[in-house]
């Protein structure tokens, strides 16, 4: 259990903190694992009192989390809702954070500052926190992704930040390491000895990691077209994916003995070149199409996107990690909106036989991790087709979570958001990591900057553009749907 607590949410009206946020501190009410004299305060500009506030906290958790509200033990909705009180601030406004601080000097209690704000606020909240005394060692401080848009405004967001908090003070989140489903892909690497022999260039021939959304921009046109698929989802949550999948096993769950193996692994990236910058990205942008038999508008008619929008929608790439573990084995990564399924998976490929005894041609062993909608493993094989003679047929051995674990499963965000109450730092990036990711991601930015040419368009509904099965086929292979039995 956590401490007394203030958590003060920066953009505390905004779509994250309705969708998200609350709905996972109202989970977090429910186990009862929020301290009794835990205050939740809301700072954004618009002015309203803490009861209109509150009823728009009800209205949001009715909205999103249905099943949290249908399931909560009596009086949680309003102690939940007791806890919440909205303040007006514009975080522009220097003054303000004193009034702020009036309020937050009211009692002792652990603080923490959520900054659920676009990047280009940072500066303004880390100075007004400083300016106004707010900075004690005693706070904490929660960066939403993206930090900054590219390598130079990450690096000024951190000097800022750590000009005014000591490292240990601050929270860089990535939801995505807070999945169980990504958890769990730590336990399955080690926490068995099954795969680690093969989990090498020696049997891995190459390795595919997507996440698939069939969402568009919603109501979010504005903030996405100006951030674009790799900012929002290749530069923290695909690679944050990618050093799970790859890196070295640390010795301890320590927050930085697996920060340190992760960093080892953004180090290792192979270094983008002008011949892989062409070759190994493929940038789409979705047309009108049809999901789920329902007629869809293309990226460009969304609210909030500019006219002729170059903007990508999707992304897929090749690169590589290039150490003595992983050396030649090419690595898939991919990402979309508006794509066929909502699916998040980690596809190891082993490579073929070295002889065939048999006349079938024999695919590849393949190890499917699927990390959501459904959290399952699936690991691919060869078997005998029953009947005369030697046919041989893929067949495949299922391990599916949900039939093992009825226990409900912790939302990202709960086990995160308690993590910072209780000061556990081993699910956040570190800045390091945070600094050698925007360092690997730089040059793609310059490229598309430089180049300005439009993403490929692709079919709502669909895969994403054709092209991206180019650079699957050039290493021999095709994205894991293209070979599903
Ligand atoms: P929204 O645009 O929905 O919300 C922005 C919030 O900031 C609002 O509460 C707004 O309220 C407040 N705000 C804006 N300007 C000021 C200001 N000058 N002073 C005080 N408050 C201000 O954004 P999101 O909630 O979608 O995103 C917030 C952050 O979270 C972004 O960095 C985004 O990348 C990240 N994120 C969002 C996700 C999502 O699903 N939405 C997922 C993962 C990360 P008001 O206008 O009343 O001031
Ligand atoms: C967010 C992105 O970080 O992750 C969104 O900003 C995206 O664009 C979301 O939709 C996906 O998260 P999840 O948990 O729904 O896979």
């Amino acid at each position: 259990m956590n401490g007394n607590f203030d958590l003060v949410i920066f953009g505390g009206t905004g779509d994250l903190a309705l969708r998200k946020l609350y709905p996972a501190l109202f989970r977090a009410e429910c186990d009862a694992c929020l301290h009794a004299g835990g205050r939740i305060i809301a700072a954004a500009r618009q002015k309203m009192d803490d009861a209109a506030f509150r009823d728009r906290v009800s209205e949001a958790l009715n909205r999103f989390a249905p099943d949290i509200i249908k399931a909560a033990p009596d009086g949680a909705l309003a102690r939940f809702l007791a806890r919440i009180a909205y303040f007006a601030l514009d975080v522009n406004a220097p003054e303000q954070y004193r009034e702020l601080k009036a309020r937050l000097d009211e009692r002792a209690s652990q603080t923490v500052f959520y900054l659920s704000v676009g990047p280009a606020l940072f500066p303004a909240i880390i100075d007004g926190l400083k300016t106004s005394g707010l900075n004690t060692s005693e706070t904490r401080i929660v960066l939403e992704k993206p930090l900054g848009r590219d390598l130079v405004s990450s690096r000024q967001i951190n000097d800022l930040v750590l000009d005014a908090f000591s490292e240990a003070q601050v929270y860089r989140i990535d939801h995505y390491l807070g999945k169980e489903s990504v958890q769990n892909l730590l336990a399955l690497r080690f926490g068995n000895t099954l795969l680690e022999p093969l989990w090498n260039r020696t049997w891995v021939s190459n390795v595919q990691i997507t996440i698939a959304e069939m969402v568009g921009v919603e109501t979010r046109g504005e903030f996405y077209d100006s951030t674009g698929a790799f900012r929002d989802m290749v530069q923290n949550h695909l690679l944050n994916l990618l050093c799970i999948t790859a890196m070295e096993p640390p010795s301890s769950l320590d927050p930085d003995a697996v920060r340190d193996e992760k960093l080892q692994v953004l180090r290792s990236l192979k270094p983008w070149t002008q011949e892989s910058l062409r070759e190994n990205i493929v940038r789409g942008q979705y047309r009108a199409g049809s999901m789920g038999g329902q007629a869809v508008g293309p990226y460009l008619a969304e609210a909030g996107v500019t006219a002729g929008s170059c903007t990508e929608s999707y992304v897929a790439l090749r690169t590589e990690v290039a150490n003595w573990r992983w050396a030649g084995v090419p690595f898939f990564l991919r990402t979309g909106k508006r794509m066929a399924e909502r699916r998040a998976e980690v596809v190891i490929n082993f490579r073929s036989p070295p002889h065939s005894i048999f006349d079938s041609a024999l695919a590849p062993n393949r190890l499917v991790i699927t990390l959501q909608p459904e959290e399952s493993v699936r690991l691919y094989t060869m078997a005998k087709a029953p009947g005369d003679g030697m046919r041989l047929r893929e067949v495949y051995l299922d391990l599916d979570f949900q039939q093992f674990f009825r226990e409900r499963r912790q939302d990202a965000y709960e086990r995160l958001l308690l993590d910072v109450l209780r000061g556990n730092a081993t699910l956040f990036m570190r800045r390091d990591e945070a600094d050698a990711a925007w360092r690997w991601c730089q040059p793609v930015l310059d490229h598309w900057a430089a180049e300005q040419t439009a993403p490929i368009g692709y079919a709502a509904g669909s895969w994403g553009p054709p092209a991206s099965s180019r650079l699957t086929a050039i290493a021999d292979t095709a994205w894991h749907e293209e070979l599903n039995i």
